[in-house]
């Protein structure tokens, strides 16, 4: 098995936005510009920090994973943890997209965009009756990841209908915190325990309906994800009447230049060949799901920041942003890698290695580190690129400081503001004193 990647490794990341930007993103006398205003000027209307997501990159992104497969019956979820925006909700389902929700909040907000229940699958993990009664009661698919879970959904809805979610044994992912498969991960029931999950549905009169898993996130190689597919469909033969079986996503994009594309084609096609064969030996056509969020929504957003400190030390240069950890934690959390243009001067050649960092009471408050960069100055306008998936929805208001606001940057090449930036009220929402 081998999975093939696009021959566009080496374009830089900025390169690969204003070519699947279309005219909204465009670098003009040297400055990188949205809907025809710079960085600077985009971030007085609506302020700084901001997140910007291109409608045209996301629609696109969502065609790509919409037509995963050949095989037929597929569905595509959209796994929105990665970003909850109800107006890029709506997006993703007027493209046809259904969805995973993790709690009953990205249920709610997933029914706020106009998902049918239908169209909601619920992949829980370590809940409580509540959040499987809200479930129950919204009438969502619902999958649960441990023997304990199973039993639980049992006692609340005896005689139902359920998934389960299988930890194949395998996982991958571009760092540990994000392999959900294998011996070390909390997620699933274990790939062996198959006696133990039949054994409690006939306890409850529970119909299996469906198997999922999701074996981490962000890998740029499928090989990986294609073992863990065998599996799955080596593990499925062992139950009588699936309808679906959900493959998870994970699928990678590149966040460096050096990075090769996952060629997604070849990879689904590889997928619906293995089910081709499958289903010949289960006996029946059943619906075949994938479940990505990051390759949907990371690339179409960018998030801008303003320069408001330069610094140095005898060891490093400092840049100071309100880029902060609160704002994207990917770097802090993850060591992760995120291109950084100055919107000034967008193709302007390195002059400096800095650090980049935000205004947090950390020292691990760093956005890059010994990054190569053109010379900044104060009230410059950086743009973080690929920052469209877990960004904001992995924001906080750590320090007290305000989320930002959101901007969609519409086929129509205007700047259209879908989320209000925090005020310092929402700080005082929910404290008694
Ligand atoms: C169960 C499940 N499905 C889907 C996803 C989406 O992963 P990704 O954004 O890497 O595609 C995750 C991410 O953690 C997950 O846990």
């Amino acid at each position: 098995m081998s999975i093939r990647t696009s021959a566009k490794a080496g374009l830089s990341r900025l390169t690969a936005l204003i070519e699947a930007g279309g005219p909204e993103i465009a670098v003009v006398r040297n400055e990188l510009q949205f809907a025809d205003l710079t960085g600077k000027a985009v971030t007085e209307r609506f302020g700084s920090p901001l997140y910007l997501y291109s409608e045209r990159i996301l629609r696109r992104r969502c065609q790509e994973v919409a037509n995963f497969l050949s095989y037929r019956p597929f569905v595509a979820n959209y796994s929105c943890k990665a970003n909850t925006n109800v107006a890029l909700l709506k997006i993703a389902h007027s493209e046809g997209l259904h969805a995973d929700a993790m709690s009953p909040g990205e249920i709610m907000l997933l029914r706020e965009a106009g998902f049918a229940t239908n169209q909601i699958f619920y992949v829980g993990n370590n809940v409580d009756d509540a959040e499987l009664l809200y479930a129950i009661t919204a009438g969502v698919t619902i999958s649960v990841d441990s023997l304990a879970q199973l039993e639980r959904l049992g006692r609340l809805n005896p005689g139902g209908k359920v998934a389960v979610r299988i930890n194949p044994g395998i996982g991958d992912g571009h760092h540990q915190k994000v392999v959900t498969g294998g011996a070390d991960s909390k997620f699933g029931v274990y790939y062996t325990q198959v006696d133990e999950i039949k054994r409690i549905a006939n306890q409850y009169l529970l119909q299996i309906v469906g198997l999922n898993q999701h074996i981490g996130s962000n890998f740029l190689n499928g090989e990986t994800y294609l073992a863990s597919v065998e599996r799955m469909l080596e593990i499925a033969l062992k139950f009588d009447d699936l309808d679906f079986i959900d493959f998870g996503g994970g699928f990678g994009i590149p966040y460096t230049s050096e990075q090769s594309r996952l060629d997604i084609t070849s990879l689904g096609d590889q997928v619906s060949e293995m089910l081709e064969r499958w289903v010949t030996q289960y006996g029946k056509r059943i619906t075949a799901q994938i479940e990505p969020g990051r390759y949907v929504v990371a690339e179409c957003g960018v998030l801008l920041i303003t320069v408001h400190a330069l610094k140095e030390t005898p060891e490093r240069i400092f840049i100071g942003t309100d880029g902060g950890f609160n704002v994207l934690v990917r770097p802090t959390m993850y060591d992760a890698y995120h291109e950084i243009v100055n919107t000034r001067l967008a193709q302007s050649p390195p002059e400096i290695e800095a650090y980049i960092t935000g205004n947090i009471c950390e020292s691990g408050d760093l956005l890059a580190q010994r990054r190569p960069m053109p010379k900044p100055k104060e009230q410059d306008v950086l743009a973080v690129l690929d920052a469209g998936a877990y960004g904001f929805s992995m924001s906080s208001n750590y320090n007290a400081r305000l989320r930002p606001a959101e901007v969609l940057l519409t086929l129509n090449n205007e700047l259209q503001l879908i989320r209000e930036r925090d005020t310092l009220e929402d700080l005082l929402r929910h404290q008694i004193y």
